[in-house]
């Protein structure tokens, strides 16, 4: 009796040993095959890969790789072999999405961009084929879609909407021949979208006046200002309109619903004083409403900061020159979220920054004479920015608009 009790409890203590080894073989197996699956998918952030092994894990990688960090909690209580290496995936995916928002532009303290343009629109010789310019001089980027490009055609009259990778542009207003129709435009030089509003505004220099053109219906545009020697305008966030005078040397702010005027920059008369300005052209307003104007005749960019009496000088004002701290007649002006200045500088076919309260600027693209090369320009213009910090350039002479992409290293 003894002996079968005894071997009976041996038989019991075997069969629970061998048990626990085939349960063992068992898991190690699966938990090889996790690592083997969550390696591959390290290698390309992103992929799915994963879900093959585990229903859980596909469920987490396909719907929020991208987004958020609880999944990696998730992950931790699911499978605790695989944690730390789908953690590795996850944190480099999230890295990756980062430096390709604006945030990496607005952080960076000197970014690049490449030296070689791409011809984004135009480049075709000078004409009025849509997929020709003629002579442009401005440009305008709807934040939040890139796809919409404006570029004021200056020669043909019109403004034309330009989307990305289109061998042609679209007429979205003009087009009719040089003439002060309502429907004509004399020498359109700048344009913005009034995305409130739905409508372009449009300095018809020739016309001396600021029109603004439904995008909807292009048949009623309405005459917002009349009598104005235009050299550029913009609008703030609240939806304030300012243009520069080139014949009074001042720069106006319109707010809406009030039909009279607040000078913002200069109105003192024609000169190099700090209060006053010599052939205003371009307007840049920032976040805080300081107006940033490009001082042509004086080689310079002023900022006037909200309610100022006076401006400051934050690019050139040493006389015309090609040296670094020189510019020769200044056009398109656009300033980043770090205060940099960029500044068309068109006798010298270069686009500069000037840094926050340096002595001398630097070059961007351009430098390297007047030509239609992809390093050139002949007498850039208008600047813009998109969304992702590449640099629009509007190549006057060369009836083209240039793109420079920003250099994310
Ligand atoms: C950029 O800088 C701002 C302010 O310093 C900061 O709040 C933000 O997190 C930074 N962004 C990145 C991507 O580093
Ligand atoms: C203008 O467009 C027409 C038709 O699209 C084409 O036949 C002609 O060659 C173009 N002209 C130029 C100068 O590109
Ligand atoms: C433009 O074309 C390039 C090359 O074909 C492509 O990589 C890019 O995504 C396109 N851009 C847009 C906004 O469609
Ligand atoms: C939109 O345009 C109309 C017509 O010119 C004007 O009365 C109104 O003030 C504008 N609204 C805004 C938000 O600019
Ligand atoms: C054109 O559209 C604007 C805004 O959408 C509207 O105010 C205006 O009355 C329209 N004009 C015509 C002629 O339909
Ligand atoms: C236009 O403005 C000028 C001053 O800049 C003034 O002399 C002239 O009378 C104005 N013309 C009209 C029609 O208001
Ligand atoms: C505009 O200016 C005139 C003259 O300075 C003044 O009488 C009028 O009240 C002002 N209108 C508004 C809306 O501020
Ligand atoms: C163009 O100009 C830039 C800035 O001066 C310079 O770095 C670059 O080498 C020049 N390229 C050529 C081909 O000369
Ligand atoms: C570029 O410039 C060269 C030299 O001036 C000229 O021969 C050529 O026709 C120009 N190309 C275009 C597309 O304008």
């Amino acid at each position: 009796m003894r002996k079968s009790v005894i071997f009976s409890i041996i038989v019991a203590i075997l069969i629970i040993i061998a048990v626990a080894v085939a349960l063992t073989v068992v898991l190690t197996r699966r938990s090889s095959t996790i690592e083997k699956t969550t390696t591959t998918s390290t290698g390309s952030p992103g992929s799915t890969s994963i879900g093959t092994t585990t229903t859980s894990t596909t469920m987490l990688t396909t719907t929020t790789t991208l987004t958020s960090t609880t999944t990696t909690t998730t992950l931790t209580t699911t499978t605790t072999t695989t944690t730390s290496t789908i953690t590795t995936t996850i944190t480099s995916t999230t890295t990756t999405t980062t430096t390709t928002t604006k945030l990496m532009f607005i952080n960076n303290t000197n970014p690049k961009w490449t030296s070689e343009g791409y011809t984004f629109a135009g480049g075709n010789g000078y004409g009025q084929n849509l997929s020709q310019l003629y002579y442009p001089r401005s440009i305008f980027i709807v934040d939040n879609d890139p796809q919409s490009i404006y570029i004021a055609d200056t020669g043909n009259q019109r403004i034309v909407e330009w989307k990305y990778n289109a061998s042609n542009g679209q007429v979205v207003a003009g087009g009719n021949g040089r003439g002060n129709r309502i429907d004509q435009l004399s020498d359109p030089i700048d344009v913005f979208v009034d995305q409130k509003n739905d409508s372009l505004i449009i300095c018809d220099q020739g016309n001396r006046r600021v029109l603004r053109w439904f995008l909807q219906n292009h048949t009623d545009p309405q005459i917002i200002i009349s009598n104005i020697s235009c050299g550029g305008l913009t609008i703030d966030n609240n939806g304030d309109l300012y243009v520069s005078d080139y014949n009074k040397n001042e720069v106006r702010r319109w707010s809406i619903g009030d039909i009279n005027s607040t000078i913002v920059a200069g109105g003192n008369g024609k000169g190099q004083e700090l209060n006053q300005l010599n052939y205003p052209t371009r307007i840049f307003v920032n976040r805080d409403y300081s107006v940033y104007v490009s001082d042509a005749e004086n080689y310079r960019v002023m900022k006037w900061i909200k309610d100022a009496e006076e401006g400051i000088i934050v690019a050139g004002g040493r006389g015309g020159g090609t040296s670094l701290d020189k510019m020769y007649m200044t056009n398109g002006v656009i300033v980043d979220h770090l205060d940099n200045v960029y500044v068309s500088d068109m006798a010298n076919n270069r686009v500069i920054r000037w840094a926050k309260g340096s002595q001398e600027g630097s070059i961007i693209v351009g430098g390297n004479g007047s030509g239609n090369q992809s390093n050139q320009f002949i007498s850039p213009r208008g600047l813009s920015f998109d969304q992702q910090g590449n640099l629009f350039v509007v190549d006057m002479y060369n009836s083209r608009v240039q793109k420079f992409n920003i250099d994310i290293v």
